[in-house]
């Protein structure tokens, strides 16, 4: 019999998580941005997830749309727990597959508009990037798009040697040998191993990987095989697929007002040839992690086409108007100071549910002009703190089916603090609640008056406390104050958004 596992590590199960970066109304987005035809998410699409782990992240967004969503794993473990929740929560337009790269090649699927892959380019073989490669040349439509996830060039330079420390790790499974590494590579830290000297990256991503869990390590750094790339080596290895470089689906990275010194803009704007020009940006940026969306034959959009599609594009906030701030951390770039008079009345406009690029351009006054306004839009979503939405047709039947999917998330997340996501019909996409949050929904549509109580009650059955400043609180009287005060605060801020964003 053949080893199926390629190399890669199948002993322990992969840890579900949630990728926003992987909605639809995101790739579509960030393709009209930088002036491509984007799918046309009112009409119906097709999506499939390569590699999809436990498939959370797919379940969302076909929750959440209308478009026919697929997705592979060959962990079957993975697939099976994503298949108890598909069918309990009737999602109808996901089939999920537990068959290999090579055999999903030749799977009875329809063309595609869209296939993602996330954590998986870098972390398997030649010949399973090469059925990928099959994959994409069979199923995806002319005019389609990829998103592709790898570990970057020269951002991982200095820290990949951590990884041959994990890998030395002892122990029965992936996860206690990763975890193991992990404290070994602490232990030379701690005898000020000279490596690490002047190598705050390393230091950095060290200080990282100890907070996460070893499934996660296991699965990130145990494989047989484990590739970096310069992105001129990736576009390179896409275009076998017909596939070329569109932008990167991460609006933060693309956007070069925030990311790039002026300098580094006028030095990159001498770069004729695109790929290289891509590459050497990388050295400016220096992200650890490329999130790219590629085309089969991309469609460029006239400045007016570009225009009138942007002008219908509906936006969100990602998170209750009171939390968001105009400073805002940028991860290795830095923080920048938003202006006041630009985007403070455009978080105050959407305050009051989503509104269209129209809407938000009135709010904004003087500084009006289209151009302005859509910068702006695009910070906000660079930054996190708006989303891009779906088309709003369709939204009634899209909330039946994000009610099913949201109410089963509830019930299994009472007993697993890693389902942390709910669907919102509005922005396509998932809305990461904290475990609290998640209690006081529960309640909420239940139609509980007092959230509080049901919710302390729920985490005292289980035998959990709050927490507070990072202490437990003690005392069932001092976890139902505590309970209220944050009730009260759930009731001001989220409550509002979740009804906007019609998670509720
Ligand atoms: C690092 S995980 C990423 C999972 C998911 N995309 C995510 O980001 O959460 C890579 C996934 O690819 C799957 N995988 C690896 N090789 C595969 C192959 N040859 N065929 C199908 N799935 C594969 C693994 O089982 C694993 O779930």
């Amino acid at each position: 019999m053949s080893d199926w596992t390629r190399g890669y590590r199948t002993d322990v199960n992969y840890t579900p998580g949630y990728y926003p970066y992987l909605n639809p109304a995101a790739h579509a987005f960030a393709l009209l941005a930088a002036g491509w035809r984007a799918p046309q998410l009112d009409q119906p699409f097709t999506y499939a997830e390569l590699g999809c782990g436990h498939g959370l992240s797919v379940q969302v967004h076909a929750a959440a749309s209308h478009g026919k969503f697929y997705a592979n794993d060959f962990m079957p473990a993975h697939i099976a727990s994503a298949q108890v929740r598909i069918a309990a929560a009737g999602l109808t337009n996901l089939e999920m597959s537990d068959a290999s790269f090579a055999d999903y090649v030749d799977a009875p699927l329809p063309k595609l508009d869209a296939v993602v892959l996330h954590g998986v380019w870098s972390w398997v073989d030649d010949a399973s990037r090469n059925d990928i490669l099959l994959f994409l040349r069979r199923h995806l439509k002319p005019g389609g798009y990829v998103f592709v996830s790898y570990n970057a060039l020269p951002g991982w330079a200095p820290i990949m040697p951590l990884r041959a420390l994990l890998r030395s790790g002892q122990g029965h499974d992936s996860a206690t040998r990763a975890r193991d590494g992990a404290a070994f590579a602490s232990k030379l830290l701690d005898a000020d191993a000279r490596w690490f000297k002047g190598n705050e990256p390393a230091r950095a991503m060290l200080d990282r990987l100890r907070g996460l869990p070893g499934a996660y390590l296991a699965h990130e750094y145990m494989n047989d095989n484990w590739r970096l790339l310069y992105h001129h080596e990736a576009a390179a290895e896409l275009n076998a697929a017909q596939l070329h470089f569109a932008t990167s689906a991460s609006m933060r990275d693309s956007l070069d007002e925030l990311v790039l010194n002026e300098d580094q803009r006028a030095l990159l704007a001498g770069i004729s040839d695109e790929t290289a020009r891509e590459t050497a940006r990388d050295f400016c940026v220096n992200p650890l992690l490329r999130r790219d969306l590629y085309l089969r034959g991309g469609v460029r959009l006239s400045k007016i086409e570009q225009l009138q599609q942007l002008n219908d594009t509906t936006f969100a906030l990602s998170m209750p108007r009171a939390r968001v701030g105009l400073r805002i951390e940028l991860g290795g770039v830095g923080t920048v100071t938003l202006a006041h008079d630009v985007y403070a009345p455009i978080l105050d406009a959407l305050r009051n549910g989503p509104a269209d690029l129209g809407q938000i351009r009135n709010a904004i006054g003087e500084h009006n002009d289209i151009g302005t306004t859509v910068n702006a839009v695009k910070v906000l979503v660079g930054a996190g703190l708006i989303v891009p939405c779906l088309p709003r047709a369709g939204v009634t039947e899209r909330k039946v089916v994000t009610d099913r999917f949201n109410d089963r998330v509830l019930l299994e997340s009472l007993h697993e603090a890693e389902l942390d996501v709910l669907a919102s019909p509005i922005t396509g996409g998932g809305f990461r609640l904290d475990r609290v949050e998640r209690l006081f929904v529960f309640a909420q549509k239940r139609n509980v008056q007092e959230l509080a109580e049901m919710a302390w009650q729920i985490m005292s059955q289980l035998g959990e406390v709050l927490l507070r400043d990072g202490e437990p609180v003690l005392g069932d009287e001092a976890n139902l104050a505590e309970m209220r005060k944050r009730e009260t605060q759930f009731r001001a801020e989220m409550l509002p958004l979740l009804k906007q964003l019609q998670i509720l």
